[in-house]
């Protein structure tokens, strides 16, 4: 198999890629020994190059004795050559071309496949709705809010907002007690600074997204983990000999394993909280898509003294816009407007306004709609090919929500079978890169739906099952 990376926009002369990406392979020994290059014809055509600059790499690599060409046989890798310790590396990724020297390659569809998970669908962004609302908006609101404003952010987005989350989440605020902030990720932050002190201890669910329990940790936090079941945080194991400041979940949807966190465990949260003087962090990421039945409640509308609630838009509209949301308790407002005051002053204001508007004319309930329908697709059809190409070797986790879900294996992914499957045009994770205690997860895989077509879906399974259909064999 040879693997190329083209970037058309670099300086490097595209024959100058192929030769070192070449190159690069038969010194990692990507490319063993005696193993036949594809044709000069036929890599010209996957490449969409022209062929002149495919005999132009190869006689560069003819000349520094990396191949050979056999008349009427073809082009091999020489013998001898793999370096141990080779720094690989050489280009950036911008359009990625896989070429199986045995198959046609005109059958094979070339990009990298990314499964990261949280990433919406870009090209559904509802452009010309914002667009056109943006436009009225810098056309016409008062010339004061292109100044400073205050830290909480735009008036309007909260008023729009209090009275949205009543009706969607069941979330009992006044509009005071809400902050905007930029994305989710500033409200941990914030959160953070105000309720971490040195060695103060955060109960955070297991497994949990990477970077949250970083957060806590570079306050100075002691983290301990609540390991998670398909429901989500098993609250009969919370439990804290110190004075526990906070407890962190994701109960309307467990990231990643997907489980809903029941009615039951949310009132043991709630009493836990109550009795250790701890609040609980509810992270409310991307419950609009649910495709049974309604999104859940929250559990701020079950105690908003103890529950801090944190919204975004990143994945029900865009990542880019940055706009996240805290619901305090009254007790937290001040102080918290004040860290936001000394991070960044404010979100940006106009985007605040647009995001008002949206709301308040109804585009983001459509929009919703409109993208939970295509999610659903997506997700039946993903489900379906995992189940065409593994069958009874997968089972799905955690599906009835959101824009990722979980399929569980029985092999365990190594970072080598990872960087073999990336190899192969797939970026994937394991749960287990998200596990605070490891070992448990790695043979659970996490695959972002949200952003990818049909056909991307497909052809990412089957190269999944390829790479996997090989390490099996390995096995026996
Ligand atoms: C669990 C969880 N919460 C929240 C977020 C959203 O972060 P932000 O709003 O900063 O984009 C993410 C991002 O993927 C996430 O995984």
């Amino acid at each position: 198999m040879i693997w190329i990376e083209l970037n058309k926009t670099s300086e490097k002369p595209i024959y100058q890629q192929i030769y070192v990406r070449v190159k690069e392979q038969i010194l990692l020994g990507e490319l063993a020994e005696g193993e036949r290059l594809p044709s000069s014809r036929v890599l010209a055509t996957t490449l969409n190059v022209s062929r002149s600059v495919i005999l132009e790499a190869y006689d560069q690599l003819i000349a520094e004795g990396y191949i050979k060409s056999k008349q009427g046989a073809g082009t091999f890798v020489e013998s001898g050559i793999s370096l141990e310790g080779f720094p690989s590396g050489v280009l950036p990724p911008v359009s990625v071309k896989t070429i199986d020297s045995k198959n046609n390659p005109k059958s094979i569809k070339n990009n990298l496949i990314d499964f990261r998970s949280g990433v919406p669908c870009l090209k559904k962004f509802p452009r010309k709705k914002w667009g056109s609302i943006g436009k009225d908006v810098y056309e016409n609101i008062e010339a004061s809010l292109f100044g400073y404003s205050s830290p909480e952010g735009s008036e309007q987005l909260r008023n729009v907002l209090s009275t949205y989350l009543d009706r969607t989440r069941g979330i009992n605020c006044h509009p005071n007690q809400i902050i905007i902030t930029s994305g989710a990720t500033q409200a941990f932050t914030l959160l953070a600074k105000l309720l971490v002190k040195s060695n103060s201890e955060v109960l955070i669910e297991d497994p949990v997204t990477k970077e949250i329990p970083e957060i806590f940790i570079e306050r100075g936090a002691k983290i301990t983990p609540i390991s998670v079941d398909e429901f989500g945080m098993q609250t009969e194991r919370l439990t804290t000999k110190r004075k526990a400041c906070i407890i962190f979940v994701t109960p309307s949807h467990q990231f990643p394993l997907g489980g809903i966190l029941p009615i039951q465990r949310r009132i043991q949260l709630i009493n836990f909280a109550k009795k250790t003087n701890s609040y609980i962090i509810e992270d409310d990421y991307d419950s609009e898509f649910r495709y049974s039945g309604h999104p859940v409640s929250s559990i701020q509308g079950l105690c908003p003294e103890r529950v801090i609630y944190i919204g975004t838009f990143s994945k029900i509209l865009s990542p880019s816009l940055r706009i996240g949301y805290l619901i305090l308790p009254n007790s937290l407002v001040e102080e918290v407007k004040n860290l936001k005051r000394y991070t960044d002053y404010h979100s940006p204001t106009i985007e605040q306004v647009i995001l008002a508007r949206f709301i308040k004319d109804g585009h983001l309930e459509k929009h919703i709609v409109k993208m939970r329908k295509l999610y659903n697709k997506k997700r039946a059809f993903l489900i379906k090919c995992l189940k065409n190409e593994f069958g009874d070797l997968v089972t799905i986790l955690g599906a009835s929500t959101g824009i990722h879900l979980v399929g569980q294996f029985n092999i365990k992914f190594s970072t080598k079978i990872l960087d073999e499957i990336k190899l192969n045009g797939v970026n994937i994770f394991p749960v287990e890169n998200h596990a605070l205690v490891k070992g448990h997860h790695n043979n659970k895989l996490i695959f972002g739906y949200g952003n990818l077509t049909e056909e991307e879906l497909e052809q990412g399974i089957k190269r999944l099952r390829n790479v996997i259909e090989a390490e099996i064999a390995k096995k026996y």
